[in-house]
């Protein structure tokens, strides 16, 4: 078992074909292991905190999930150029390497609204500071990028490096969190906590503490003085820490080694984030560790009404709990550029509808490993319809950004062709976000919460819905041309050629072909097969 980057602890059941549907929302921020049973029964472990169970009864799942939703915390609007396409990588060189790939693929008028800059634009890995060199001209970037109607995003990390800067100066972040009382600490309530992130040795603001907020928000501020930026992406908030608990370890005692410690990596708590001693003012780690991300994503947002009042501008959260899309959206983090991570992608982001961030996708054409051209390109199709979709790589691997592949090539007149659907739907996409923010609606939703009464739906996870009214059926296989998709029993058009397809509350489209076995295809379970190589199930 691993961890994972946040805590979500809800479920949604659909009773029959009626519709009739609950949802189960446990309050608990201890750490837990959930088991879901044969039989109708979920097994919780959880070692703290109080059995707080709610309940949601529905006619539909929808209105259930906007019930919880309700409950949770309406998600925020996302401003309007957030639903634009988005590139990002791990690496870029310096800026000239970047202003390389914002050219290139403005050349080839994708449509394109927002660029980030990943941790190398920092000296050192120091959030709020930024590379003389490499990266001089960062303070025009944005002017750079608003000259063309685009937006520029930078990510920042919570880890806070205790080290001067590099010519030996004071790192005045440090210091005016230092003298203002602002790290997590630990079993104390006075020493603050040193562990190892990407700057090196490093505290950890407490997101719990107003004061902390409240410093946060004046080193975005005076950070964007001189690098102004349009939006904020917020990593490594689980808390990630590269050494286990702290620098010195952790002490031997009830909260670092309770009686029973659930499935997680290393079957030790600490394992790669503080102390489950450590103290916050919410709290110690063992009972508020879940809410690390939560707590960074409330203080950033406020750090973000600060700088652009009366705007929603943008805020992007690895780490989220129960509530979380009140202040931010989601991705669902480092993935890797295989076909088995595109499948993954879909469930993901339609788990994140039912929790009430609906603003979110994954990373397109994968984050880990060199990506091809075949798996780049059918994540490119797809990714056009993420609600948040953006194109991020990691570290030393090759380029994938479309105009990498060539300005004439497949991948890139594909990526246009289905980003100008994104881009023409944009008004539906952003009244489904409206509808979200205003009473709870899911934005990207599963086929079972229209047609519920139809079970084939129930099971679909390789087809998503944009509202009620948009059907995406992605080829998620490698060497396949043509997919079997479920039609759900209404009236469709094509959206190409505006042809009405005139089979309902099937699976449509030419068959792939069966394995020599006779088996059926990954993916496709209700292929009949062995017959399926003759078998058109559309007519
Ligand atoms: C983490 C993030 C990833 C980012 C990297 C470097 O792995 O999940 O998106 O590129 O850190 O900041």
């Amino acid at each position: 078992m691993e961890n994972l980057y946040g805590a979500q602890t809800f479920f949604l059941c659909l009773e029959d074909e009626s519709g009739a549907s609950l949802g189960v929302f446990l309050m608990n921020s201890n750490p837990m292991e959930v088991a879901l049973q044969p039989a109708p029964a979920v097994t919780y472990r959880t070692i703290g905190g109080v059995l707080d169970f709610y309940v949601f009864l529905g006619d539909t799942p929808e209105q259930v999930v906007q019930e919880y939703v309700k409950f949770i915390g309406l998600p925020v609007l996302p401003s309007y150029w957030s639903l634009g396409f988005q590139l990002s990588r791990y690496d870029y060189k310096s800026l000239d390497d970047v202003k390389a790939v914002v050219e290139r693929n403005r050349a080839i008028g994708l449509p394109y609204d927002v660029q980030y800059t990943d941790i190398d634009y920092m000296e050192a890995r120091k959030d709020f500071t930024y590379d003389k060199e490499k990266f001089q001209d960062l303070p025009s970037f944005q002017a750079y990028l608003h000259d063309q109607g685009q937006k520029y995003v930078i990510i920042l990390d919570p880890a806070i490096s205790i080290e001067p800067l590099s010519d030996g100066s004071p790192y005045l972040t440090y210091e005016r969190g230092q003298s203002r009382g602002t790290w997590v600490n630990e079993s104390d309530g006075d020493t603050p906590l040193i562990g190892q992130v990407w700057p090196g040795q490093s505290v950890f603001p407490d997101f719990t503490n107003p004061e902390c907020t409240s410093w946060w928000a004046e080193e975005c501020k005076t950070f964007y003085d001189e690098v102004p930026y349009d939006g904020l992406w917020i990593d490594m908030n689980e808390v990630s820490n590269f050494v286990q608990g702290s620098t010195k370890g952790c002490e031997d005692n009830e909260f670092n080694y309770p009686p029973f410690t659930p499935s997680i990596v290393d079957r030790l708590l600490y394992s790669m984030t503080m102390c489950m001693d450590a103290r916050q003012k919410w709290g110690r780690q063992y009972d508020v560790h879940n809410l690390y991300g939560y707590s960074m994503a409330i203080s950033t947002r406020r750090a973000i009404e600060g700088l652009f009042p009366g705007k929603r501008s943008f805020l992007l959260s690895r780490s989220t709990f129960a509530g979380s899309g009140k202040f931010t959206g989601h991705w669902l983090g480092d993935n890797a550029a295989t076909w088995d991570d595109l499948k993954w992608a879909i469930t993901g982001m339609l788990e994140f509808g039912l929790f009430g961030i609906p603003y979110i996708g994954a990373d397109i054409c994968g984050f880990s490993y060199n990506t091809t051209e075949e798996l780049c390109r059918r994540w490119m199709q797809v990714g056009a319809f993420y609600p948040f979709s953006r194109n991020h790589n990691t570290e030393e691997c090759a380029p994938q950004d479309p105009a990498f592949f060539g300005a004439d090539s497949v991948l890139v007149n594909t990526s246009k062709h289905y980003l100008n659907i994104r881009y023409s739907l944009l008004p539906y996409l952003y009244t489904l976000f409206y509808r979200a923010h205003t009473q709870g609606d899911t934005v990207l939703r599963p086929l079972l919460h229209e047609f519920y009464s139809e079970s084939a739906t129930w099971s679909v996870d390789k087809q998503f819905l944009w509202g009620p009214g948009l059907l995406i059926s992605p080829v998620l296989d490698p060497g396949v041309e043509v997919i079997q998709a479920y039609i759900p029993d209404a009236v469709w058009y094509d959206y190409d050629s505006g042809a009405n397809i005139w089979w309902r509350k099937q699976w449509g489209g030419p068959a792939p072909s069966c394995r020599q076995d006779g088996t059926a295809p990954e993916g496709w379970p209700h292929l009949p097969c062995p017959a399926a190589s003759h078998h058109n199930c559309g007519k």
